[in-house]
């Protein structure tokens, strides 16, 4: 039977290639998006979410509007790295699908109490918010999570929005803290790792080379990949979000560690930072495997093959 995931996201090019890696897979059940403030505006999320649903063929999937702040804090946006739409670099149709009706918290809340306990997966890839306004509001969900897969945090490689902390974490630390303390299981995709699953040339003129969504996808990664190649120098484009679908169909591709890992909500230059005991120095008990390594051809090859397989399905 297919796993249940929920995606939390906020896309973002690299959520886009996320949600068409999880709608490609029939190993994953997909029982919506919840939408989230956080590459770029609400506004902007909630109709690129449904514009991929659209590219995807899947107009059907319930598409929820969340939160459009953080729970505390003013909101912190990235078009520098996504462009001002938050999924620059290919142009799609404006979206025919509605957005599904209530809030994407509720959707949360709802679809948990609803759902055999311990059956659904959350997939956060943008700011905690949702996850954790839902967990607030609605604490008898979190013993029915069977698990959170999440893209965000970073220690080993520092971080990508001020030199301590993930942008993920970073926009909204409160929310962050409130999961990672929720007792759920946690996985979670750092920038340690993510920073490793860059893309190629090669592969990125291999999704050139399919159909309109591997297009897409190769336009979106040459867009992702120019900020990427003047910041870091470095080649290709990290495909952060994707790690925690790939997570899903085959852990084997990735290795890390069950360690404790705390948000640093109070700190003058740390705001955000995922503090990862590492080397179990603090005593604090594990809440958290926190990801450090992939296999990254065999995770492209997983790629090509699913991009390859939903592009042949979409006709
Ligand atoms: C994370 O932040 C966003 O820019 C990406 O979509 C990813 O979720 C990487 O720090
Ligand atoms: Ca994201």
């Amino acid at each position: 039977m297919a796993r249940k995931i929920i995606i939390d996201t906020d896309p973002g090019q690299d959520d886009a290639v996320a949600i068409l890696l999880a709608l490609a897979s029939p190993e994953l059940e997909v029982l919506g998006l919840s939408v989230v403030a956080g590459n770029v505006g609400l506004d902007h999320t909630q109709r690129n979410a449904r514009m991929i649903c659209e590219l995807a063929g899947r107009p059907d999937l319930p598409v929820h509007a969340g939160c459009d702040a953080p729970l505390q804090r003013k909101l912190i946006t990235a078009e520098h790295v996504h462009g001002k739409t938050g999924l620059d670099g290919v142009t799609l149709p404006e979206p025919a699908m509605p957005l599904a009706p209530g809030h994407a918290v509720d959707f949360l809340i709802e679809t948990l109490r609803r759902e055999k306990p311990g059956s659904v997966t959350l997939v956060p890839i943008g700011p905690l918010t949702n996850i954790a306004t839902a967990f607030r509001r609605a604490p008898d969900i979190v013993p029915r999570v069977r698990e959170i897969v999440l893209m965000g945090g970073a220690y080993f490689e520092v971080g990508n929005i001020t030199p301590a902390a993930e942008f993920n974490i970073h926009v909204d630390p409160e929310a962050a803290k409130i999961v990672f303390a929720s007792g759920a299981a946690l996985t979670v995709m750092p920038l340690d790792v993510t920073h490793r699953a860059l893309t190629s040339r090669a592969w990125v003129e291999t999704m050139r080379g399919m159909g309109r969504i591997g297009q897409a996808v190769a336009g979106w990664t040459d867009f992702f990949e120019r900020y990427d190649r003047e910041k870091y120098g470095s080649q290709g484009a990290p495909l952060h979000d994707p790690c925690t679908i790939a997570w899903l169909l085959d852990p084997e591709l990735f290795s890390g560690r069950l360690i404790n890992v705390e948000i640093e909500t109070r700190g003058e230059y740390t705001q955000g930072m995922t503090v990862a005991d590492w080397w179990g120095v603090s005593g604090r008990p594990a809440n958290a495997t926190f990801i450090r390594e992939v296999k990254r051809d065999a995770f492209f090859a997983l790629l090509t093959e699913r991009i390859r397989a939903l592009d042949q399905r979409a006709g």
